[in-house]
């Protein structure tokens, strides 16, 4: 039996979990909900909560899961992207816990943590298989061979799609974080009121929401004089906005549908928790006759079961990893291929 313990911390959710013989006994989500009053993500501040929080969180997670700290087999932690002090506590907290109880250590890159986060679902992902990757720092569009071949086939060339939510919800007075906000705004407006452009790009897989951005901007700035929108008009500009947004995500994705031999979809990251954007990703593989799987509401945001997978499945396929391993600077070791 192999116990798996992993830990997140890349922003601003401290996570700890664990996975033992196979399956999550754990997935302990901590957030840091202090930041709203900031209108966004303080790095110094979610540093020094996830501090306070890593340890009572493992300890939590392990007597959940029955097990004694001796009993874990290999530790995991997320080494980048993110904030890097953030990404500091969570990483050295592992290579500590894996010094001292002897056991392997396994750096994992947040970004294919989510790309991994649809195999945590009973009914699993199957290879070759597109992961549409949106959060709030990114947004990709990949080919997913196995668990040690992913082909790049598109990324935005500015903000990403979560990062997009945020910025136009602040625009409209909704606050942070933007993409709950947007989406409940949006459930109260007509989609039909604008229709915001969506970027065509030279490269068709390609992502761009800097444009959309500064159109929601020109359309406040023409429509409403000293910022001052009704209510009903905010849910209505929601609705476009995040129907763009939908518009150029499901394109993309039904043109490499087109082009790649795919057998499945999943819809991974933190705006993944959109409903309007997961029903029409459903439709899309309903209409090429894929299968898709979405993560639960659990598995979309920030937490550390994708990360105890991925982990595992690296481990698994043999690879091993230096307690001296050091991401800094720039990003770690990723598995990708253009
Ligand atoms: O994956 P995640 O938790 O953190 C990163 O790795 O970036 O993603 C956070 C992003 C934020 O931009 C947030 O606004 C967005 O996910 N988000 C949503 C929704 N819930 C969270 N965007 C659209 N609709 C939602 N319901
Ligand atoms: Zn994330």
């Amino acid at each position: 039996m192999m116990n798996v313990l992993g830990i997140e911390s890349s922003c601003d959710e401290t996570s700890v979990a664990v996975i033992s013989d196979g399956k999550l006994t754990a997935n302990l989500i901590a957030s840091q909900d202090f930041h709203v009053k900031y209108g966004g993500v303080v790095p110094e501040l979610s540093s020094r909560a996830h501090l306070q929080i890593v340890l009572p969180l493992v300890k939590d997670a392990l007597a959940v899961s029955n097990l004694a700290l001796n009993d874990i087999d290999v530790i995991c932690a997320t080494a980048g992207p993110g904030l890097i002090g953030a990404l500091l506590v969570g990483l050295t907290f592992a290579k500590g816990l894996a010094y001292s109880l002897k056991k392997p250590f396994v750096p994992v890159n947040h970004i294919e943590g989510h790309v991994y986060s649809g195999f945590l679902m009973p009914d699993k992902p199957e290879f070759p298989l597109l992961a549409i990757v949106v959060s709030g720092g990114h947004t990709l569009l990949l080919l997913v061979k196995s668990f040690t071949e992913i082909q790049k086939l598109g990324s935005t060339v500015d903000d990403a799609a979560g990062e997009a939510f945020d910025k136009v919800a602040k625009m409209l007075g909704l606050g942070y974080p933007g993409g709950p906000k947007i989406q409940k705004a949006a459930e109260l407006g007509n989609k039909d009121t604008v229709t915001f452009p969506v970027a065509d790009l030279a490269d068709p897989f390609n992502f761009s929401f800097s444009g959309l951005k500064t159109s929601v901007l020109r359309y406040v700035q023409k429509n409403f004089k000293d910022n001052i929108i009704p209510d009903n008009e905010r849910n209505n500009i929601s609705a476009s906005f995040q129907d763009a947004v939908i518009r150029a995500i499901t394109r993309n994705a039904e043109r490499a549908l087109r082009k790649y031999d795919i057998k499945s979809l999943s819809l991974v990251g933190g705006v993944a928790a959109n409903q309007p954007l997961r029903d029409a990703l459903t439709n899309v593989a309903l209409q090429y006759n894929k299968k898709i799987v979405i993560p639960e509401m659990q598995f979309c945001g920030d937490n550390a079961a994708m990360i105890a997978f991925r982990g595992l499945k690296l481990y698994e396929s043999g690879k091993r990893f230096d307690l001296s391993y050091n991401p800094f600077p720039g990003i770690p070791e990723n598995h990708f291929s253009s």
